[in-house]
């Protein structure tokens, strides 16, 4: 039986300009594709899962504008459903202005988060219920923080399994850091909590056992093209990234959240939810965008 994952977190409509390199401070730079799609952290990484074939529950807001009607259209085309979809009376959607270098295929991010950024109380009780009844709650950063506790306190007291994406970094005390059963930092986000610099297999080892004196049992770093810390209780290594030719690193780190938290529904363990993480992020960076780019169950179960 799968098990029952709800994702509270961030709808954005991102907006992607291409150029051979990134504006430095005061320079204007011509660009060669633009885009606007579907983003954000949290809806990036729940529609992974969803197309992973996973049993997820999709919690986020939008503003009363156009890029909430995108976002409406896209959940409708996916078919994932809108009940936990709301709506903010004042606040505007989220957007998130994307450069991305054609060359080295880095970007930069700003996001304005609009109505993420104003999940209310009333919003919460609203979600109560569908997060009492999932086994999994996958959270990340990109909402505001009473809110986020919140939720994760409801979690908690119903015996969820919590699963963070600290991202972006965020200062936040450790006190909710350790209210995770799992985290899943890159490596900049891993330095900022345990204020270790964290660049290769052996710094993350450091991290994670920091996190771990914490009291967070799971702890999955994930260091981009060198590919994955896991550690547990019992066993800790580095799980290699697939090696790929990117077109756009945007929402890699997405890709594998949703589709480690949809292995983790299925049963698989601690490794094996990292493997199937990476198998999702080497297929969605090989094409342009965020959400549009996740695979599909049969694209990721032909490459494993
Ligand atoms: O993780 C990538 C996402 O972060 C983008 O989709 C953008 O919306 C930002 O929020
Ligand atoms: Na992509």
């Amino acid at each position: 039986m799968k098990k029952k994952i709800v994702m509270f977190g961030s709808y954005v409509a991102d907006l992607t300009g291409t150029a051979d390199h990134l504006p430095r401070a005061g320079e204007t730079v011509f660009g060669e594709r633009f885009k606007i799609g579907p983003g954000g952290k949290g809806s990036n990484q729940a529609v992974a899962a969803h197309r992973a074939g996973a049993d997820i529950v999709l919690a986020t807001k939008l503003g009363k504008d156009v890029f909430g009607d995108l976002a409406r259209d896209f959940y409708a085309q996916e078919r994932i459903a809108a009940e936990y979809v709301l709506t903010d009376d004042e606040k505007g959607t989220g957007i998130a202005l994307i450069c991305v270098d054609e060359v080295s295929k880095q970007n930069q991010i700003l996001v304005v988060p609009g109505a993420c950024m104003n999940f209310t109380d009333a919003d919460i009780e609203t979600l109560r219920p569908a997060i009492e009844a999932a086994d999994i709650l996958l959270v990340q950063f990109e909402v505001n923080m009473d809110a986020l506790e919140k939720a994760v306190d409801i979690a908690r007291a119903a015996g969820v399994t919590i699963v963070l994406n600290p991202a972006p970094a965020r200062k936040v005390s450790r006190e909710f850091i350790c209210k995770a059963d799992v985290v899943t930092p890159n490596e900049v986000e891993a330095a900022a909590l345990t204020g270790i610099p964290v660049e290769n297999a052996s710094d993350a080892q450091k991290a994670a056992d920091i996190f771990h004196s914490w009291g967070i049992p799971k702890v999955v770093i994930t260091l981009g093209k060198q590919g994955v810390f896991a550690s547990a209780a019992d066993e800790h290594r580095m799980v290699p990234a697939r090696i790929v030719e990117a077109v756009d690193t945007t929402g890699a780190g997405d890709a594998f959240n949703g589709g480690f938290v949809t292995a983790l529904s299925e049963g698989k363990d601690l490794f094996e939810a990292v493997e199937f993480g990476n198998a999702l992020a080497s297929l969605a960076v090989q094409k342009f965008g965020t959400a549009p780019s996740m695979p599909m169950r049969g694209e990721i179960d032909k490459i494993l």
